[in-house]
Formats: C-alpha cells, sequence, structure tokens
C-alpha cells in the first residue's frame, strides 16, 4: 500500500483525491487545504484524515507520496518542500508561472531520488497512447507532421484567465509537451499567431483565445498546433501525425459510438461536452502509473524537466506571438 497525501481540495484535487481512494494499492491518509472546510467535506466523503498543517504531512512516517493539486502558485513551495522531506510528488502543471522558480526546483530536484511526476495526464489517454505506441513502433515511418487541435467547448471565466498566465501556458502546454513526446523531439523554433476572437474581453486582460502555432523539430519534422476557446459543438481534441509510411489519428471522440440511420440521412452523438468529461479516465491511469512506478516497475513518466521544457516552449511562444515573428527555442539543464 502506498500511503499518499493530498494537497488542494478544489475541483482537480477532488479528482485526484477520489482515484487515490479507489486504487486498491494505494491509501489517503491525509488531505490539505488552506480552506479548512473543502478539506473537511473531502476528507468525510473519502474517509480520509484533515492535515491540520503541510508540517504534519511532511513528518508523517506512513506518507510516501504527495499529489500537490492546490493553486499553481502554491506548487513551487510544496515540490521544494516534499524534496526536503524526502516525499514522491504527483504535482499538478504548471510548476509555476515564473520560469525561474521552476529552474530552480527543477535544480534542487537533482538531489531528490524519489519519483517526480508532472500532471500532462493526456499522455496517458489510450488513443493518445496507442497513436504514441503506433510512432515509436515505426507503423508511419519516418515522422514529417505533427497536427494536434486543441479546442475547448467555451472559455474559462475571465478571473481565471487573468491568472492562469494565458491560453499558451495554460491551455497549450499540454499539446506542447503531446508534440515532443509523440516525436521523441524538443522544437527548436516556434512561430505563433493568435486573436481574441471569441471573446474580446480576453483581448482586454492580454490574452488570445484563437491561434496557431508552427513548432520545428530538429530532425525537419513540423508540428502545427490550433487552439480555440469556444466550439460550438462540444470538446474537439485531435491528433495527427503524418510520417513517410503513412498516417496515424486520434479522432475527435464522440460521447457515444452510434449511428441512427432513418429519412436519408445519418444521426451520430457529438463529441464529449467537456473536457473534463472526455479525459477523464486518464487522470486515473496517469495516478496508476504513478502508483507503479513507486513500486519499482519501468514506467515512462511526464517528469520536472518534460514540465519545464513545455513551459520554455510556451515562453517563447508568447515571445513570438507579441513580436510577429518565429522564435528559437533555448533549453536549460540543471547543473
Ligand atoms: N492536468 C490538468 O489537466 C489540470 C486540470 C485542471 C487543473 N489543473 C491544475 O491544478 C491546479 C488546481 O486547479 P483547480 O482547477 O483544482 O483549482 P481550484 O481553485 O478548484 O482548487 C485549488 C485548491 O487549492 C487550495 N489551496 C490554495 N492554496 C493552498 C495551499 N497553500 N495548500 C493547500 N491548498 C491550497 C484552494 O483553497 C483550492 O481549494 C492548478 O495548478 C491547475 O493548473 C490541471
Amino acid at each position: 500500500m502506498i500511503g499518499f497525501a493530498i494537497f488542494g481540495a478544489g475541483f482537480i484535487g477532488t479528482v485526484h483525491a477520489t482515484n487515490i481512494a479507489a486504487h486498491p494499492r494505494a491509501h489517503l491518509r491525509y488531505i490539505y487545504d488552506v480552506n479548512r472546510r473543502a478539506a473537511e467535506q473531502l476528507a468525510q466523503r473519502l474517509r480520509s484524515t484533515v492535515a491540520s498543517s503541510p508540517e504534519e504531512i511532511w513528518s508523517a512516517a506512513d506518507v510516501d507520496a504527495v499529489v500537490i493539486a492546490s493553486s499553481t502558485n502554491t506548487h513551487a513551495t510544496l515540490l521544494s518542500q516534499a524534496i526536503q522531506a524526502g516525499k514522491a510528488v504527483y504535482c499538478e502543471k504548471p510548476v509555476d508561472l515564473e520560469i525561474e522558480r521552476v529552474k530552480s526546483v527543477v535544480q534542487e530536484a537533482r538531489q531528490s531520488p524519489r519519483p517526480i511526476m508532472i500532471g500532462f495526464s493526456r499522455r496517458f489517454d489510450r488513443n493518445h497512447l496507442a497513436v504514441h505506441e503506433a510512432v515509436q513502433q515505426g507503423e508511419i515511418g519516418k515522422v514529417e507532421m505533427v497536427l494536434l487541435t486543441s479546442r475547448a467547448q467555451e472559455p474559462p471565466p475571465l478571473s481565471y484567465i487573468q491568472v492562469s498566465g494565458g491560453q499558451f501556458r495554460d491551455q497549450t502546454i499540454h499539446f506542447f509537451d503531446l508534440a515532443c513526446w509523440l516525436t521523441n523531439e524538443a522544437p527548436v523554433e516556434v512561430y505563433a499567431a493568435g486573436a481574441a476572437l471569441v471573446d474580446p474581453a480576453i483581448g482586454d486582460v492580454g490574452d488570445v483565445d484563437t491561434s496557431m502555432l508552427i513548432l520545428k523539430m530538429p530532425s525537419g519534422a513540423l508540428c502545427h498546433i490550433d487552439n480555440s476557446r469556444r466550439t460550438t459543438y462540444g470538446y474537439d481534441e485531435r491528433i495527427e501525425v503524418f510520417g513517410s509510411r503513412g498516417m496515424v489519428q486520434s479522432r475527435l471522440k464522440p460521447l457515444r459510438e452510434i449511428s441512427l440511420y432513418r429519412d436519408h440521412q445519418v444521426i451520430s452523438p457529438g463529441p464529449y461536452p467537456s473536457w473534463f468529461e472526455r479525459l477523464e479516465p486518464s487522470f486515473a491511469t496517469a495516478l496508476d502509473a504513478f502508483i507503479r512506478v513507486l513500486e519499482g516497475q519501468q514506467v515512462v513518466y511526464p517528469t520536472l524537466l518534460d514540465g519545464l521544457r513545455a513551459q520554455l516552449i510556451a515562453e517563447a511562444a508568447l515571445l513570438s506571438l507579441r513580436q510577429n515573428v518565429p522564435v528559437k527555442i533555448t533549453y536549460w539543464q540543471p547543473a
């Protein structure tokens, strides 16, 4: 049994806590949230215990691993404390919106022998995984083009957009990671164009809600990512990898795989209503992968360095958007 504690009893913290409680080889020992009422409600539902402080978790011998699912501005500090306490960590993205803070945590993590996994949960979607497997096994030959579509059903509240770091750091970050994971490469250059076409208020706070990006990979492969904060038809996420021998797709996933044929028409259900409904199973699969890592199994998982890599691409993309020029991407390695 792996003993867990979780920081954050909000939206995604509740998802992780529920998955830990349901996992046959995990035990959710503590929940901590600065909003004690939220922690209490969750602890009551999952028969767990509310920690009165983070220190209680750091000193608990029965806590082997922590999930950091609290607000973004708390991740770096909690990561640093977890490293010092010798706990394994599953940390939600992003590590921090300040890139220098991310680098300093990555540097600190060099001293830790414990696994630190970043919540790039899309890597664990079963269709995306099958695309990855086909590419890695050479089914489509040499990768030449990757097309990624990321279209949310509706924009989040403006209050969220203002603290999210913007579309690239918040939404596209998952797709920067997917592009690297699928190709086994990190892009050398990015060009981004975008506008606030969905809601001018998003533009007024300095962000875009509609964007297209081109990434150039060292092998010469090209990657295109399109993002929108609004569809009129549900959540739209797709992957296509095109290579010298063929193509592999993770298609737009419909809510149900049925079609009604009548009156010279075919009626089929549309996509999932929201990103969460579409991707919910991937969170449990990601947690299971983390648990298998802790059990000593050979599992490839998204690391802190992968989190930093995706954020560095996001920073370069933002610069490209602002300056309207392609921007070279500079990576950083800990000493
Ligand atoms: N991987 C994904 O697809 C995905 C999806 C959603 C959210 N996230 C990330 O998860 C994080 C949380 O997002 P959310 O939507 O659940 O937000 P939320 O606002 O619903 O929940 C955040 C919770 O953290 C608590 N909190 C704040 N400071 C804390 C501290 N110091 N210690 C413990 N708890 C603290 C808040 O009281 C709140 O209950 C964000 O960083 C977000 O980017 C990732």
